[in-house]
């Protein structure tokens, strides 16, 4: 994906839904001098997402829409990003599934963290699943967004080895401090 214009940094908007651990990782990369993008929006489907403090803390823009009904929660979120010119969509724990239509208008402009190595463990439970599959290795994963759950292209990918004495909590742990490592990485990968 190419910057729109010049050594202009992409605007950028993160779509969260709990604990915003990445937000805040992302937030901090953004106001590195050589970061490429700067983060404009936030945007919740879960009024009481921890994350969004960092939106407050940041002075970003935040904005909570209800995606109960999927159809208002893109209609509400397509205005603001359009009038704040985002180019770039970064999903961060965003616990819902964009419809065809949003992801259309954004085309190549939304991409996703995932704690599995797809396209093994696509969804949810992922590293619970991984146990009960005695795998050896997970990770974690950036990918664009295509109108398939967790299935565009592969940006980046993190393998770490699966320790005989993991729990699902201690293997999350482990693989969310991965994400916070290629999260920005995958950005910088794409924009530069
Ligand atoms: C992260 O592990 C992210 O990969 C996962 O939710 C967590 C959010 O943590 N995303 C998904 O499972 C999406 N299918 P965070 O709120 O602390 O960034």
């Amino acid at each position: 994906m190419k910057k729109l214009s010049g050594n202009k940094k992409t605007k950028t908007a993160v779509f969260i839904s709990g604990a915003g651990s990445n937000l805040k990782n992302l937030i901090k990369f953004s106001k590195f001098k050589k970061s490429p993008i700067t983060i404009d929006l936030v945007i919740s489907n879960n009024k009481n997402a921890k994350g969004l403090k960092y939106a407050s803390k940041n002075k970003i823009k935040k904005k909570n829409f209800s995606f109960r009904n999927t159809n208002i929660g893109e209609k509400k979120s397509l205005e603001i990003l359009l009038k704040k010119k985002i180019r770039l969509i970064c999903l961060a724990g965003f616990m819902k599934v964009l419809s065809k239509n949003f992801i259309k208008k954004f085309r190549g402009k939304i991409i996703n963290i995932h704690p599995s190595l797809l396209p093994k463990f696509k969804g949810l439970n992922t590293h619970k699943r991984a146990l009960k599959n005695k795998e050896n290795f997970s990770g974690c994963t950036v990918h664009y967004v295509n109108s398939n759950l967790d299935s565009g292209k592969i940006i980046l990918q993190k393998r770490i080895k699966i320790k005989k004495n993991d729990t699902a909590y201690s293997l999350q742990k482990r693989i969310l401090k991965e994400e916070h490592k290629i999260y920005p990485k995958a950005i910088s990968k794409i924009l530069n």
